[in-house]
C-alpha cells in the first residue's frame, strides 16, 4: 500500500523504435521517412570499432541535415565499459543540433552509471548554453542491470524509457541461446507427451515494467532478431503489450508496421473500453461500485484498466 500517486510516464507514443547503424548514412533518410515513433541512430554494437569516429560524425551531421519530422530522435552511445562513450557524449552535446532529443545508454548496471552520464551531460549543457534538455533511455541487458533495475529506474530525472536487450541479457545471464528474443526451443514443459513452450523473458520483462511504472518511465521490449519471422515478432510483441510494455524495437524496416499494429489499441479494444467506462458511469449514478458488462464483473478497478487503453489511443491519435 502507498499513499503516493503513481507517476505518469512521458505522454508521447513509443510504439516502435527503429534502429540503424550510424555508419550507414544511406539509411538515415529512409529511417526518417518510416512510421516509427522513435529513431535510434546507433554508435554502439552495430558499428565496428574502426568506424566509431566516422559514425559519430555522421550522426552529428544527421541532426543538422536530415528532416526527422516529429520523431523522437535518440542516439545510442557506447557502453561505460568502452573507451568510446565519453567522446560520444562530449561530441554529441557540443556539436549536435537541438533536434537531438535523447541519448540511449546501453548495458547500464547500476544507478551510478546514469549519474556519471548525467553529470557530464549537465556540465556540457550549461557550458554550451544548450536550451533543450537531453533526455535519457537505458537498456537493461545484463545480470547487474536486472538485479538493480529499480534503482536504475529512479536514477535520473532525465530518464524516459527503459528497454530489455534480449541478446546481451542472455549472454550476461549465461542463458544457453543464440537467438535474439522470442521462443526458445529448450524452454518447455511436458504434459501428456506434448511440449508446451514457456516464456524465458517473462520475469525480466515484468521486473522492468514494475520498476518503470513505479517511477513513471516507459517500458519497452528490445530487438527481435529474426526479421523473416513476422508471426514470431507479433507473438513476442503481443506478450510484451499484455505485460504492460508500450512498444518494441525494429532492427529492420519491415518490423515497424508490426510493432505499430500490436502497440496501437485496436478499434474494438477502444470501443470496449469506452463501453466499460459508460457502464461504470451508469453504475455510479445508481450508487453502485460494481456492475455487469457482457456477462462479466466490472468494478472501479475496471475503470483504471479501461482508461489505460483509452488514454493510449488518444495520445497516439493526438
Ligand atoms: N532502417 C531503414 N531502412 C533500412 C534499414 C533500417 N534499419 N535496414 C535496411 N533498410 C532498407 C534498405 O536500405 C533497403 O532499402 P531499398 O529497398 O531502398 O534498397 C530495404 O530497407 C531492405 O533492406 P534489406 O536488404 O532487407 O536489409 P539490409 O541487408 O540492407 O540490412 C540489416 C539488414 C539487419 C543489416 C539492417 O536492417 C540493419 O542494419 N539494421 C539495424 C541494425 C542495428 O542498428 N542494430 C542495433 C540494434 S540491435
Ligand atoms: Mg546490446
Amino acid at each position: 500500500m502507498s499513499f503516493r500517486i503513481q507517476p505518469t510516464p512521458p505522454a508521447r507514443p513509443n510504439r516502435c523504435q527503429l534502429f540503424g547503424p550510424g555508419s550507414r548514412t544511406a539509411l538515415f533518410a529512409k529511417m526518417a521517412a518510416s512510421e516509427a515513433d522513435v529513431i535510434n541512430l546507433d554508435l554502439e554494437d552495430s558499428v565496428a570499432p574502426s568506424d566509431k569516429d566516422t559514425a559519430r560524425a555522421n550522426v552529428i551531421a544527421a541532426t543538422h541535415e536530415v528532416d526527422w519530422g516529429k520523431k523522437h530522435l535518440s542516439v545510442r552511445i557506447n557502453g561505460l565499459d568502452t573507451p568510446f562513450w565519453y567522446r560520444d557524449v562530449v561530441d554529441l552535446l557540443e556539436q549536435a543540433s537541438d533536434r537531438l532529443d535523447q541519448i540511449m545508454i546501453p548495458k547500464v548496471g547500476c544507478a551510478a552509471d546514469l549519474y556519471a552520464v548525467d553529470a557530464l551531460v549537465s556540465a556540457i549543457e550549461a557550458a554550451k548554453g544548450r536550451k533543450k534538455r537531453i533526455s535519457f533511455e537505458v537498456i537493461i541487458e545484463s545480470a547487474a542491470g536486472i538485479a538493480h533495475v529499480e534503482e536504475i529506474a529512479s536514477a535520473s530525472p532525465r530518464l524516459q524509457a527503459m528497454s530489455l536487450g534480449a541478446a546481451d541479457f542472455a549472454a550476461s545471464m549465461g542463458m544457453s541461446t543464440t537467438g535474439i528474443g522470442g521462443t526458445q526451443e529448450n524452454y518447455y514443459m511436458l504434459r501428456g507427451g506434448g511440449k508446451y513452450w514457456s516464456d524465458p523473458w517473462h520475469w525480466a520483462q515484468s521486473a522492468i515494467v514494475a520498476a518503470c511504472r513505479t517511477h513513471g518511465i516507459l517500458p519497452v521490449d528490445g530487438p527481435f532478431g529474426d526479421f523473416s519471422d513476422d508471426e514470431g515478432f507479433r507473438a513476442q510483441a503481443r506478450r510484451s503489450a499484455t505485460l504492460g510494455m508500450v512498444g518494441k524495437w525494429a532492427i529492420h524496416p519491415k518490423q515497424v508496421a508490426l510493432a505499430n499494429e500490436v502497440f496501437t489499441p485496436s478499434e474494438e479494444a477502444v470501443l470496449e473500453a469506452r463501453e466499460i467506462l459508460e457502464a461504470m458511469e451508469a453504475a455510479k449514478a445508481r450508487g453502485e461500485g460494481a456492475t455487469v458488462y457482457k456477462g462479466r464483473l466490472v468494478d472501479i478497478a475496471s475503470i483504471k484498466q479501461a482508461e489505460v487503453i483509452v488514454r493510449q489511443s488518444e495520445m497516439i491519435a493526438g
